[in-house]
């Protein structure tokens, strides 16, 4: 993608760093491959535009939309192999690097993976541009720079300021696994001249964070960084010692909760979800402590299907029996959009 393009977003995100908007980051946790045609991307952004009008409604102030799409296709795993029905298989990575069907041939990674998805994330962001050029609050792309091979050769010079961009999104985010100061993504981050986030988890301490900031945000850009915060509803205390750190260390970055990845638990039979109460929980605590603090909760960080799927408990999947009728994600378990409506209504 163009480097304007990217410039463009970069002011958007600068307006919720100064207080004036909201910042709505959404979509699935692994992207499909499947899922690239302008029908899908439509429905994906008019989930996103809906969701967005709500938190335009709740707190007055504009929004700016990220989708996680356009390249949300490689996922961090904690473990590396899972056993299904006595077979030990390698886990599913994200369509970039292999197939979700538990068999070995499925598991495979397969580098053919990387040329696909750069090619579906075209047709997504080319559906993504005819929704901007109707003048429509069209979303901005983004998703996991996780896999190096896939963002790596997308590191551009841009043609009028001679900087380092990475083309393959606008907004590329450092996940919690790979956030290491001294690892190669936080360098691959820090050397490109887009807007950035990191995702900060309940073991990150002050000093990590701010040390991720002077990496990451080194000029004290508004817009430049934005930190996902995702401790998880017990542990969301951590929070303001983090904050109040990065405060004081004058960078400028917009604030988001993740109420996600900090939450999941497992069902009886052994599924992933995660329960809507929990989720309000940690996101009305991080929208106090960061208001506490004098800061600006910037907004949220959500799974959400464009489909009433049936993978979180809460509003209209009663009890975890009722999770699992629709259960569609590649990896975690999605808000379907009644959900995430409920969501932002309880926080904001
Ligand atoms: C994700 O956003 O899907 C993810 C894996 O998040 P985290 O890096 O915060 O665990
Ligand atoms: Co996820």
């Amino acid at each position: 993608m163009a480097e304007w393009e990217i410039a463009a977003a970069h002011r958007a995100i600068a307006t919720v760093a100064a207080g004036d908007a909201r910042l709505l980051q959404a979509g699935d946790c692994a992207e499909s491959l499947a899922e690239s045609g302008p029908a899908a991307t439509a429905a994906k952004v008019a989930v996103l535009a809906d969701l967005g009008d709500l938190v335009t409604r709740r707190t007055g102030d504009a929004v700016v939309l990220f989708g996680r799409l356009a390249g949300q296709y490689a996922k961090p795993r904690s473990q590396p192999t899972e056993t299904v029905h006595g077979v030990e298989l390698p886990v599913f990575r994200g369509h970039l690097v292999n197939a979700p069907e538990p068999d070995p041939h499925a598991r495979a990674a397969d580098p053919r993976r990387l040329i696909e998805a750069y090619r579906a994330s075209a047709r997504v962001l080319a559906g993504l541009r005819t929704h901007r050029q109707r003048g429509d609050a069209g979303p901005w792309a983004s998703h996991e720079a996780l896999v190096l091979d896939y963002e790596s050769p997308q590191v551009r010079r841009g043609e009028w300021s001679g900087e380092r961009y990475l083309a393959s999104t606008h907004l590329p985010w450092i996940g919690e696994r790979t956030r290491q100061l001294d690892h190669a993504h936080v360098r691959l981050l820090a050397s490109v001249t887009n807007p950035v986030a990191c995702k900060v988890g309940p073991g990150a301490t002050p000093d990590d964070v701010v040390a991720l900031c002077a990496a990451l945000d080194p000029g004290r850009t508004p817009g430049r960084l934005t930190l996902i915060a995702r401790m998880g509803a017990e542990r969301v205390g951590a929070l303001a010692p983090i904050a109040r750190a990065v405060r004081r260390a004058g960078h400028p970055v917009v604030w988001l909760c993740d109420p996600m990845h900090g939450n999941t638990v497992r069902t009886r039979s052994g599924k992933k979800t995660r329960q809507l109460a929990t989720m309000i929980r940690e996101a009305s605590r991080f929208r106090a402590t960061v208001e506490g603090l004098g800061l600006h909760p910037g907004g949220l960080h959500l799974e959400v299907a464009t489909t009433e799927v049936t993978e979180c408990v809460g509003g209209p999947v009663p009890d975890e029996d009722a999770v699992g009728g629709r259960y569609e994600s590649l990896c975690d378990p999605r808000l379907n959009p009644a959900q995430a409506r409920e969501l932002i209504r309880c926080v904001f």
